[in-house]
């Protein structure tokens, strides 16, 4: 499995990282993960949707916005910044865009205004899939289309872009990782970092709550897509696994690029498909009601790892089963 470009956490040295939105899902697992690696790590974050406990021990944690990490950059040397820091929530992106633009894009020029006042610039960014919208082939890859179908969507792809501008005319080193569905929990022993997103509108957490009897039925948004079971498909990839491709993500590029890859597992699974892994691995059933599509949703999203297997070396190691089984653990200690 070890290819060329492979290169284990370890080869990259003890270096220092700034974190923002450490404090929420993917950006508390990285940062974990990035300290397992012995790298030191600073974790920024405004404490709006994430949660001061799950900084992971270790990480040196600053509560405050994007725009006011300039003295991080004066108190510390860093070699380079992972920014999760944003907002989330497609629907609430279309009801209160503003809120999207001002924070994501407008949160994000600033951060890349400190980076350049200070000299550092290597960032890897968390983007997504979104930015594709309903793209009519799949698996998705890189040159696919950008026409996003939400202001969530749409304010990543404006990063993106200023990422690629501010590489090329300031010699920064930029990576935009492309996430697709995002799943699954990083456990040690009786701590574990995992989804506690407030609402909480992802499948997998729902649908483990509504099978521990601890909500009512799950809904499931539409059941006549063009589909084998007239469900939505989508490409889920476990957070560890993501956290791997951004420690590898770390150390690829040079001053001057811009990279887009995307992470997810190359194959999809259907909501019904998702259902039953809830089903196996709780052995409880998952009370349904069968409700109408949910706007926006596309029929179906898988992604083209190809540039993530040839650029960081990376391929998945942990499937659909084992993502349903860390967050059923999480959610039991949690
Ligand atoms: N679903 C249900 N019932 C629910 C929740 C979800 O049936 O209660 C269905 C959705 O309709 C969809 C699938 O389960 O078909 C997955 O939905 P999620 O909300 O878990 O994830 P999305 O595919 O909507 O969202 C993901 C990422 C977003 C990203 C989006 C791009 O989580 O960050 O893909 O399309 F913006």
């Amino acid at each position: 499995m070890h290819s060329p470009a492979m290169r284990p956490y370890d080869t990259l040295g003890h270096m220092r990282w700034l974190v923002t939105g450490g404090a929420g899902y993917i950006g508390s697992v990285v940062a974990a993960q990035l300290l397992s690696a012995d790298h030191d790590v600073v974790v920024a974050d405004d404490l709006s949707t994430g949660h001061q406990d799950a900084v992971p021990p270790g990480a040196a944690f600053h509560r405050c916005d994007v725009t006011e990490v300039g003295p991080l950059f004066e108190q510390w040397s860093f070699d380079g910044v992972l920014h999760f820091a944003a907002r989330s929530i497609v629907g609430e992106s279309v009801t209160d865009p503003a809120l999207y633009w001002r924070n994501n894009v407008g949160g994000t020029l600033a951060l890349l205004d400190t980076m350049r006042a200070h000299d550092v610039s290597r960032i890897v960014f968390s983007s997504t899939a979104a930015t594709y919208g309903d793209s009519a082939h799949v698996p998705i890859d890189e040159s696919a289309p950008t026409i996003p179908t939400s202001p969530y969507g749409a304010g990543k792809l404006a990063i993106d872009l200023a990422l690629a501008d501010h590489a090329r005319a300031y010699g920064m080193c930029a990576v935009s990782l492309r996430y697709f569905n995002v799943a699954g929990a990083l456990l040690h022993g009786q701590v574990g970092y995992g989804e506690r997103h407030r609402p909480e509108t992802h499948l997998i957490p729902l649908a483990l709550r509504s099978a521990a009897g601890e909500a009512g039925p799950l809904q499931l948004f539409g059941t006549d897509y063009p589909t084998p079971d007239g469900t939505c498909i989508r490409d889920y990839v476990h957070v560890v696994d993501l956290a791997d491709a951004h420690i590898r993500a770390l150390s690829v590029g040079h001053p001057g690029e811009h990279r887009v890859i995307n992470l997810g597992s190359g194959s999809g699974s259907s909501v019904r498909e998702v259902l039953h892994a809830v089903e196996k691995v709780t052995g409880r059933s998952v009370p349904l009601n069968e409700t109408g599509r949910r706007a926006g949703d596309p029929a179906v999203l898988v992604a083209s790892n190809t540039r993530a297997a040839h650029d960081l070396g990376w391929r998945p190691q942990r499937d659909l089963t084992q993502m349903v089984d860390d967050a059923w653990q999480f959610s039991r200690v949690g």
